[in-house]
């Protein structure tokens, strides 16, 4: 939600910038904004994409070796020119930008009217710029002071960057809640919302913690403290290991369709040195301190938002099905607010691909308040839930940049599931010589993913067909449920196609209702242990003229009698069918979303990464 990046230094800043909010622009598109200082300060935003404010910055004075940038997803006041960031003191003098909320800003709004102040924008975002002119006015404070003073009266979450036009040489940067990463380069510091408009100048980085100020300046010289106590802190700086490679869509179309190819590599790289099917087992690096408190768990609490809540839910099949413990899986916005009840003897799993989803933050923060250990599967190293969690294991999937989750989804499920066997195993219900079956089976999703990604002409075809209806059911059963709201979820974000995902067996329980001639229906039919019972759903749907498109297995002659279309999948243990299923869901929606003329990697309305509430 809103991506914010900054440079200081001996280069130009304005092509860091751009390329920089470029790179961020899957956290916000509604608008984009820079301020730039050249012995004169020039501010330029604009509604829309970075695109727009290039197209609109054409002949204008870019130069300047400092400046800040803003790419906007809108929450007070409408996306246009006027509340796009950076944003401007009523003096002129200083610039901000921000992601995230000042939940306050209505009283300190209020307290700054009173004092003369006036408003240009509808944003909490001013208000904060004011405030820090007001206490640098007032007592005559640095600017390094006055934003520290001014974020001790501030409620919310924020990464914010403020630019001082009588201190041309610093920059000051701080965060609560919202990512921030410092770039510490040769003669330059760059500071962005994450690694990707940094890696191209330095690999050397601090994330911020949590309620940091960071001021850099351009003799190079840093200093980190603490807002609430203003005491310096000794920073931990880190060697980026992204590469420039992975932001890049390699010469496809989107990079949602570069990631959904991309599953028989992030697959192989999460498995990579942590199971050995030939001795029978699995290490995760991150769960080995703690494997007496998850094996003597009394239960499982899974938190997620979106996607990796759906992978939560096939966590919870597996879980159940191999390690008989009982599970729970929350919604992380509905778990903080409702008085859960968690003990110490629960462990609680968070799942995030961004790692600052923020009411999966603060569930996380609720679980450890109660004492409960808790596990971060996150795919963002470096990320705020991967330092919040207790422990953890990265998914390693690298970064995602299409606004629809794949890769990360089976990334996801590939960790559960490798943590599901492992903690069965070590709970007695997996003997030895199945646990080696079932990991040279699991050895063999990425090959067999390969095989899968071979239906992609074929699915294109099937989405040529019933890219114009207006509605689709998808049905799953067992772990292929929450695979079916997966693929639901995929088609309505990026193709704008109303679509539910449903257990097949609950369609006759009122959704069957929907369903004539002009409703597609995606039944995914993979499951061995209730194949007759979705062979009756599938009648049920053929005898109301709805149109069927089934996932089968290979060699399925039965269902391809009675569906419309069949697309076949490798056959694999049941408890891996996620895995290969959701391709070819990937697949339909992304084919469907090109066909309707959709912005696949940047949907209306969304944002990679939800830092607000
Ligand atoms: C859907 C999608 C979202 C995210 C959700 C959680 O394609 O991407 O539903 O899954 O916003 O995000 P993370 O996993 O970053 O916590």
């Amino acid at each position: 939600m809103c991506g914010i990046v900054a440079y200081l230094g001996k280069k130009e800043a304005f092509p860091i910038l751009i390329k920089g909010l470029q790179r961020l622009e899957y956290r916000g598109y509604d608008s984009a904004g820079v301020a730039l200082f050249n012995g004169d300060l020039h501010v330029y935003k604009k509604k829309g994409k970075v695109q727009d404010l290039l197209d609109f910055t054409d002949e204008k004075n870019t130069d300047g070796t400092i400046g800040i940038g803003h790419t906007r997803w809108a929450t007070h006041g409408k996306p246009d020119d006027l509340n796009a960031h950076p944003h401007t003191s009523s003096n002129g003098r200083l610039v901000l930008v921000h992601n995230g909320i000042i939940e306050n800003y209505a009283t300190l709004k209020a307290a700054l009217e009173k004092l003369g102040h006036t408003f240009k924008s509808q944003t909490d975002t001013e208000v904060l710029v004011h405030l820090i002119e007001e206490l640098q006015e007032r007592e005559g404070l640095p600017i390094g002071e006055a934003v520290r003073l001014a974020l001790t009266k501030v409620i919310g979450a924020y990464a914010i960057v403020v630019m001082d036009r009588k201190d041309p040489n610093t920059l000051v940067a701080a965060r609560k809640q919202s990512p921030l990463v410092v770039g510490i380069g040769r003669d330059e510091f760059l500071l962005a919302s994450d690694a990707t408009p940094i890696i191209e100048h330095t690999k050397q980085v601090i994330y911020l913690n949590d309620s940091e100020i960071a001021v850099v300046r351009r003799n190079g010289s840093y200093e980190i403290r603490n807002i609430m106590e203003n005491q310096i802190q000794d920073p931990f700086i880190q060697q980026l290991e992204l590469e420039i490679e992975a932001l890049e869509k390699g010469g496809f179309d989107y990079f949602m369709l570069k990631e959904i190819h991309e599953q028989p590599k992030t697959i192989a790289d999460c498995m990579r040195g942590r199971m050995n099917a030939d001795e029978g087992w699995i290490r995760l690096g991150g769960l080995e301190e703690y494997t007496n408190r998850l094996v003597n768990a009394q239960r499982l609490l899974i938190v997620a938002c979106g996607t990796s809540w759906h992978a939560g839910l096939v966590a919870e099949y597996l879980f159940e099905e191999l390690a008989r413990i009982p599970v729970e899986v929350e919604y992380a916005s509905e778990f903080r607010y409702r008085n859960p009840v968690i003990t110490d003897k629960d462990v609680v799993i968070a799942i995030s691909q961004s790692g600052e989803t923020a009411d999966t933050l603060a569930a996380i923060e609720l679980a450890k308040e109660y004492g409960a250990l808790v596990y971060g599967i996150v795919n963002s190293v470096g990320s705020s839930i991967a330092r919040t969690s207790h422990a953890g294991s990265y998914i390693h999937a690298g970064p995602e940049i299409g606004v629809a989750s794949t890769k990360a989804f089976t990334g996801q499920v590939t960790l559960l599931t490798m943590m599901a066997l492992s903690l069965g195993f070590k709970r007695g219900y997996i003997p030895k010589s199945r646990m080696q079956l079932l990991l040279r089976e699991l050895e063999q999703v990425p090959q067999k993913i390969e095989q899968v990604l071979k239906v992609n002409e074929q699915c294109r075809y099937i989405s040529s067909e019933i890219k114009d209806f207006h509605n689709a059911l998808y049905l799953g059963r067992g772990f292929n449920f929450p695979v079916a709201l997966e693929g639901a979820l995929k088609l309505k974000e990026i193709s704008y196609i109303h679509a539910e995902g449903y257990p097949a067996a609950e369609m006759k329980h009122g959704p069957i209702a929907l369903i004539d001639e002009n409703m597609p229906v995606i039944v995914i039919c993979t499951n061995k242990s209730a194949y007759e019972k979705i062979v009756s759903n599938i009648q049920e749907v053929k005898a109301r003229k709805g149109q069927v498109i089934a996932i089968v297995n290979e060699g399925d002659t039965h269902i391809r009698s009675m569906a419309d279309y069949v697309i076949e999948i490798p056959d694999t243990d049941e408890l891996f069918t996620p895995l290969l299923s959701v391709i070819p869901l990937q697949l339909l929606s992304y084919h469907i979303a090109v066909m309707r003329g959709c912005n696949v990697d940047q949907p209306r309305n969304l944002a990679k990464s939800v830092t607000v509430e």
